[in-house]
């Protein structure tokens, strides 16, 4: 199935997608008028994704190619300076666009550094993962990491524009897929339970066998994307309403600064969100009524995709010193996004740390259901 480039937003930042869509990098960045053009890649996207946009769009093959380390890691203060200082031996000005062709670490770490250099210059995101067309790409929030600890030095700085094709996915990991896939399982479960009931017919593992440009792909991605982007643009600073993204994301973010720190590699976000939902969704039943059957069944359909984070101490103490580092606490309490029913999400709710062992303890315990 093919959906032509359209415009799936009129709002701050245009969305381009469809399966056509890199065609219009030329018309986007001829609007912008930029002096000098420099494209953000990692090694993956170097070599998989930048031959697949110079072939559709002329400005991009005069740019200059910045390459970055793959991977969490690459989203370092440090890393940010060297980009700088890559950018400023390039010549790059006020007016130079910046386009960040990768998942969510190029577009969080290229949009910090574009709001950063010469206090801020635009940008485009051509997100390259499933996590970064889905999630990461959209809505202007841009961070590095400090040491092990996540997303601690950011801006809001509003992409000029984002382009989103399903063609890179055929070159994405799947571990990179899967972890996406679970940014999809949020949305649906905070926004669209039409949706949702759908999504249960396809478990990740028989999506991936699906092509990307399949109408199941296609519904699912740009439900996704739509999710995104309403609540973004009804509260871009994260005043309110826009903290419903943050379902599974509470534990989620501990579960993925722990593994950091920890000896084995890194627990990708999707998969640590996906960990933190289940926990979510065990609180939500506790405390915002959602039935004992949903919560079974967002249980199952996410624990069948995901299985168990493998990391040791998830309900160790250490886990309980990420969480006091987290934004998210507030007078000692941890604050949470809960959903009702799938699609009737609630901000705010907070948890003291029984409750929140109680959830761990709920999640250990399916290793054994
Ligand atoms: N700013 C936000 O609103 C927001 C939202 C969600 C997630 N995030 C951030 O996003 C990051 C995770 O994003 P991610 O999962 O995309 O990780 P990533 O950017 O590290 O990409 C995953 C891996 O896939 C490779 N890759 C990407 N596209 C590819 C392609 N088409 N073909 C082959 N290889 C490809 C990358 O090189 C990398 O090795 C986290 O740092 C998370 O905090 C930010």
């Amino acid at each position: 199935m093919k959906i032509s480039s359209r415009i799936i937003t009129k709002d701050r930042t245009p969305i381009l997608f469809g399966t056509d869509s890199l065609t219009a990098i030329d018309r986007l960045a001829g609007r912008l008028n930029p002096r000098g053009i420099f494209i953000l890649t990692d090694r993956n996207t170097k070599k998989h994704c930048l031959p697949l946009i110079c072939e559709k769009s002329a400005s991009v093959v005069k740019a200059e190619i910045i390459e970055t380390e793959a991977g969490e890691a690459a989203k370092s203060l440090e890393n940010a300076g060297k980009i700088w200082n890559e950018l400023l031996s390039f010549g790059a000005n006020r007016q130079s666009l910046l386009i960040n062709l990768g998942g969510g670490v190029i577009s969080d770490l290229g949009g910090f550094v574009a709001a950063g250099y010469k206090r801020g210059i635009k940008y485009i995101n051509i997100p390259t993962s499933l996590m970064g067309m889905a999630d990461a790409a959209i809505g202007g929030k841009t961070a590095v990491n400090l040491g092990k600890l996540k997303n601690q030095v950011g801006f809001f700085h509003a992409a000029a524009g984002i382009i989103i094709s399903p063609e890179f996915l055929k070159t994405l990991p799947e571990p990179h897929l899967r972890s996406g896939f679970a940014e999809i399982i949020k949305s649906t479960l905070i926004s669209d339970p039409a949706l949702w009931r759908r999504l249960q017919r396809h478990s990740f593992d028989s999506m991936v066998n699906l092509p990307f440009d399949s109408s199941v792909w296609l519904e699912v991605l740009q439900a996704a994307i739509v999710c995104k982007n309403k609540i973004v643009v009804s509260d871009y600073r994260e005043r309110n309403r826009r903290k419903v993204l943050n379902f599974g994301h509470t534990l989620g973010h501990a579960f993925e600064s722990l593994s950091l720190g920890g000896a084995g590699s890194p627990v990708l976000h999707g998969d640590a969100v996906a960990a933190g939902m289940i926990c979510a969704a065990f609180l939500s039943n506790r405390k915002v009524g959602l039935t004992e059957a949903d919560m079974r069944i967002i249980t199952s359909y996410i624990y069948q995709s995901y299985g168990h984070l493998p990391i040791q101490s998830v309900a160790g103490p250490d886990l309980m010193q990420v969480l006091r580092h987290d934004k998210k606490m507030c007078d000692n309490k941890l604050m949470f996004t809960m959903i009702k029913k799938p699609g009737f999400p609630v901000i705010n709710i907070s948890c003291d740390e029984n409750e929140v062992s109680e959830s761990l303890e709920y999640y250990n315990s399916l290793t054994r259901m």
